[in-house]
């Protein structure tokens, strides 16, 4: 049977776009700026985009692309041995870990969404009823895997559209829908009084804030926002056809999941900034300042309400690329039918996700090395599996199959301003080969370090 493609010539741009934009973006990037050193920390983050995601990104898509199969069968028929057909499993799993934990903090941001809605997230008076707001939220069992319910659902009847309606279809409408809401924001923010300082806090570097953390994290951050590492852009690459241009599909993509980080961080500074709180408040910073900032504002019911849609349908363009290379997996290894392998994998992730879910609810005291299961799993897959995954990726594609074979991939399709640059030649030869593998190296090891 023919593997089924993206209907539209920018069919796998919005899809692998929306994979890319995603909690990172508009919840993570703008807290790591804030607490990693603001627009200097921006300048660590873009090259390390350039060094690191972009060539593994390229990589990963033309495994898919070369092999049209799942991530299992692609680096299976590309390494030619079980290692790397295991190697692909590798991905497939922490593809399906990552949807499992993802549609939990997914979940809590569907609370918001509604808690919104019903405008109870747009009257604090204080930081601290916002704080207590959001920690009952999430230490209510109910709540927490209610949410993560609900979550799950929504995207099985995205995923169980399809290829074509559901993956394709979701993300043509969310992205630029995604785009226009955060443009809404950014000009709410600059317009507030005072929000001068938060604007050169966030364009003017000061370099004086980067120490070695600031790369790490940077680092870390190219690789989660676009997906890496964990299947999704091999099996997206799966679905172009073999002729369709790599470099006119990638580098859109990396384009638009930056500027959706930058524009998010553009919102959410002026604001922070114009209302007088801090900008390193962590992990946090949307959870409970931002409902604390929309308080303040006029016009902050509606505000809540964008922002914490725009989460979610981020959220939920992200979830779905996690969950579909196990799908493609079981529908191409296992021929079971897609409406099949898609409820198999929701149930599947959904009951993962529960003792995640549950974290903050149950007795703290039930920790496995120190760590809750929300933080346990998160690190174990983050940390670990999704770095070496993207390591693998590269590895196979430059060292396994062959840097010649895969350049000569890479040009396949109608010939383009980018294909025929020399410079373009040199940089991909350079960073696929050499430049990323070694940087990923570092952060794994890293990672083991700082624990
Ligand atoms: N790229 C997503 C984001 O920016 O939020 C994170 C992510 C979601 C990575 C789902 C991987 C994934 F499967």
């Amino acid at each position: 049977m023919a593997r089924v493609t993206w209907k539209s010539k920018i069919g796998f741009i919005f899809a692998a776009a929306g994979s890319a934009v995603g909690l990172a973006n508009i919840w993570r990037f703008p807290y790591i700026v804030g607490k990693y050193g603001g627009a200097a920390f921006i300048c660590v983050y873009l090259a390390c985009l350039l060094l690191i995601g972009l060539p593994v990104f390229i990589s990963e898509v033309l495994i898919g692309r070369t092999a049209q199969k799942n991530p299992r069968s692609a680096f299976k028929e590309l390494g030619k041995n079980k290692f790397w057909a295991g190697s692909g499993t590798f991905t497939i799993i922490t593809g399906f870990l990552i949807s499992s934990f993802y549609s939990v903090v997914a979940g809590w941001v569907l609370g918001y969404l509604v808690s919104a809605i019903f405008g109870q997230i747009s009257h604090f008076t204080s930081a601290d009823q916002a704080q207590n707001f959001f920690i009952n939220l999430v230490s209510n069992p109910v709540w927490a895997v209610g949410f993560h319910l609900f979550f799950m659902c929504l995207c099985f009847f995205l995923l169980v559209a399809g290829v074509r309606k559901g993956l394709e279809r979701g993300s043509e409408i969310m992205v630029p829908f995604l785009l226009f809401i955060l443009i809404a924001l950014v000009i709410c923010g600059v317009t507030m009084p005072g929000s001068h300082v938060g604007l050169s806090f966030y364009l003017k570097p000061d370099w004086s804030l980067i120490t070695p953390t600031t790369f790490l994290f940077a680092l870390g951050h190219a690789f989660f926002t676009l997906s890496l590492g964990q299947g999704t852009m091999v099996t997206y690459g799966s679905y172009l056809g073999k002729k369709d241009s790599i470099l006119n599909n990638c580098l859109p993509v990396a384009f638009i999941d930056t500027l959706i980080a930058l524009l998010a961080g553009l919102a959410i500074f002026p604001i922070v900034f114009a209302v007088g709180l801090k900008p390193d408040a962590g992990e946090p910073l949307v959870f409970y300042t931002l409902p604390l900032v929309f308080s303040q504002l006029k016009g902050g019911y509606i505000l809540a309400l964008l922002f914490f849609l725009l989460l979610t349908l981020a959220a939920l363009t992200s979830q779905i690329s996690a969950m579909e290379p196990l799908i493609a997996y079981l529908i191409d290894e296992k021929k079971w039918k897609r409406s099949t392998s898609v409820i198999t994998v929701a149930m599947g992730a959904f009951l993962f996700g529960v003792p995640a879910a549950f974290s903050n609810s149950i007795d703290p005291r039930f920790t496995l090395f120190g760590m809750n299961f929300f933080d346990l799993i998160s690190y174990v897959v983050l940390e670990i599996m999704v770095p070496l995954g993207g390591f693998l990726a590269i590895i196979l594609l430059a060292w396994k199959w062959g840097m010649k074979k895969a350049y000569k991939a890479i040009k396949a399709g109608p010939s383009n301003f980018w294909v025929d640059n020399a410079f373009m030649k040199g940089y991909l030869w350079v960073t696929i080969k050499y430049v990323a593998p070694i940087l990923i190296g570092i952060i794994f090891l890293q990672s083991f370090i700082r624990r």
